[in-house]
């Protein structure tokens, strides 16, 4: 019997062992095939929607109850943001996508479906929150916790609107804004852990390594651990809180030569982002 269950032991863990070298192998030749041109294979695709809504569904319990999403101030607010931030790539009744969402795979769903069968709480978390290794952006930067239940009030209105309703609706909508950073009024002390998500939003880690965070591995700018530490940034402003946060907003108007370029952070990110780099001292070893 022990012999058996040995015998079964060994067995099952050359499998695992084979399974795991496969792929292994598959990942070291590149057998799959990345590309944006190529369409997810059919059984790939629904394992990753599939994840996604159980993902999702597993957290939304984390978002806030939904308020009135029947109210047309709602509905109108909401349609503003999607035109100037959603529709390029989901389209609207009667209104294609622009031309960049034709090279985006997985492709960006017409979103009627979405309005009529997701739960608000859903579409507010994934609107809010994003969708990692799509093209589906995390609003939480740009939108307020209220504007996002505005667009969940218009995705939910939307596919009771025939393309001439959505016309005649859009027609009557204000103009795109410019483009908005966060507001500058009612502004706190810099918060480590805010900063610490920023950086994470803000691309910083395409340019930098930063302790903590994982990302690309070459790298255009300083390590910057030890930050807090450092006499000087970019070897020009003495290193206070306050030339932090001038030279994340406006790197370029310190050193006009900078490859840093200003990446439009709010003045509260510059703030938050300059604690969360404050608090990293550790010198890397030369
Ligand atoms: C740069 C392109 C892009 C923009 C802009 C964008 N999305 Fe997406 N969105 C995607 C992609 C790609 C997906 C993932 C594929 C999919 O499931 O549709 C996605 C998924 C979604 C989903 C899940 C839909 C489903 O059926 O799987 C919702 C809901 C959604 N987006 C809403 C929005 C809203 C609302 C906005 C505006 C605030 C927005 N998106 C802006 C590209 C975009
Ligand atoms: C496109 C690449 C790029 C991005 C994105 C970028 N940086 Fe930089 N950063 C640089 C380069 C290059 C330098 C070196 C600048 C110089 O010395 O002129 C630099 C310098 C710095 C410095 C000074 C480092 C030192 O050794 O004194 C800090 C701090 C910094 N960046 C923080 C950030 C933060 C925070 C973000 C995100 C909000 C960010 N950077 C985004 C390229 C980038």
């Amino acid at each position: 019997m022990t012999i058996r269950l040995r015998t079964l032991a060994i067995a099952l863990g050359l499998l695992i062992a084979l399974a795991a070298g496969v792929s292994a192998l598959l990942v070291w030749r590149g057998t799959y095939d990345i590309s944006a041109t190529n369409q997810h294979t059919d059984t790939v695709f629904k394992v990753l929607d599939y994840s996604m809504r159980r993902s999702v569904q597993s957290r939304i319990e984390q978002a806030p109850a939904p308020p009135d999403l029947g109210e047309a101030r709602r509905v109108r607010s909401g349609a503003v943001h999607y035109r100037d931030q959603c529709l390029q790539c989901h389209g609207a009744p009667g209104v294609a996508p622009e031309p960049l969402a034709f090279g985006l795979t997985p492709a960006p769903a017409n979103l009627l479906a979405a309005g009529r069968t997701w739960a608000p709480g859903e579409i507010f978390w994934v609107v809010k929150h994003g969708i990692k290794m799509t093209g589906m952006p995390a609003w939480v930067y740009r939108l307020g916790d209220d504007e996002v239940w505005d667009v969940v009030a218009f995705v939910r209105a939307m596919p009771a609107m025939s393309p001439r309703d959505y016309a005649q609706f859009a027609a009557t909508l204000p103009p795109p804004a410019g483009p908005r950073t966060s507001a500058s009024t009612g502004l706190r002390t810099g918060d480590v852990e805010a900063g610490r998500r920023a950086t994470e939003r803000y691309l910083c880690v395409t340019c930098h390594v930063i302790p903590g965070f994982v990302s690309a591995q070459h790298h255009v700018g300083p390590p910057l651990d030890g930050m807090g530490k450092r006499s000087f940034i970019a070897g020009v402003l003495p290193n206070t809180p306050e030339n932090m946060v001038r030279w994340l907003l406006q790197p370029q108007q310190v050193d006009p030569l900078s490859a840093m370029p200003a990446l439009g952070l709010g003045e509260q990110d510059a703030r938050d982002i300059a604690a969360f780099l404050a608090t990293l001292d550790k010198v890397p070893a030369k």
